[in-house]
């Protein structure tokens, strides 16, 4: 994990994955936590890590509550996001949190409606991080138009560590390997090592 996020230290900010407060409440296998001692000393390391790349990094903390599976959860609620993400934007306004990250879809479609819009016109403060499927050409118009401030890039920066590099030279980006995400795979073995994880390449 140290070596994932150094590689990505040029990011503007580097969000971890999805980390655990609690050891009794794991949501995902192999998820990290940050809930005793030894896991928080472990974390250090690949916060100092960052810095010394000259990076910054946040630490997505996290209780995984009913979120264990998209099955267990009211996903099918069609048009009443843009509402519910006015009700958050101004909830975010009101505790003068530094952003508020929409998703302008889910992964499995079943987000109607458009959900930047209502938080772009709720929010009052906190800058707007939204992510989704964005082409590059498409983040940069988006916040040079002034629809939202910034793009928390997700496969792209797995797929490309040197992201930040890429965009300003203009460079093609490594394709994501989809079938390698959480884990890693040889036909019908699954492990934890560096194929689709630490060994996409840089630009030379
Ligand atoms: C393999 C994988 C793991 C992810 N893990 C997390 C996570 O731990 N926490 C989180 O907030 N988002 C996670 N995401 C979602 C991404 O941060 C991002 O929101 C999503 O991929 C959409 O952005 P994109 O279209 O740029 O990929 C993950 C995405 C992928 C593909």
């Amino acid at each position: 994990m140290k070596q994932y996020y150094v590689q990505r230290a040029s990011a503007g900010l580097v969000i971890t994955e999805f980390t655990s407060i609690d050891n009794d409440a794991i949501t995902f296998h192999r998820e990290p936590c940050i809930a005793d001692d030894a896991q928080t000393a472990k974390w250090k390391e690949i916060v100092d890590a960052v810095h010394a790349a000259g990076g910054r990094i946040f630490c997505q903390i996290a209780h995984g509550g009913r979120a264990a599976h998209p099955s267990y959860q009211d996903m099918h609620r069609g048009e009443t996001a843009p509402d519910e993400v006015k009700f958050i934007a101004s909830i975010a306004n009101d505790f003068g949190l530094a952003y508020l990250h929409v998703m302008r879809a889910d992964f499995f479609g079943q987000q109607k409606g458009d959900v930047l819009t209502p938080a772009r016109e709720t929010l009052k403060g906190p800058a707007l991080v939204v992510n989704m499927g964005f082409e590059v050409d498409e983040a940069k118009e988006g916040v040079a138009a002034g629809r939202f401030d910034a793009v928390a890039f997700g496969t792209k920066f797995l797929a490309n560590p040197d992201l930040p590099a890429r965009i300003a030279a203009g460079a093609a980006l490594n394709d994501p390997k989809a079938d390698l995400f959480y884990t890693g795979k040889v036909g019908d073995l699954t492990y934890t090592g560096p194929e689709g994880y630490t060994d996409y390449p840089t630009l030379p």
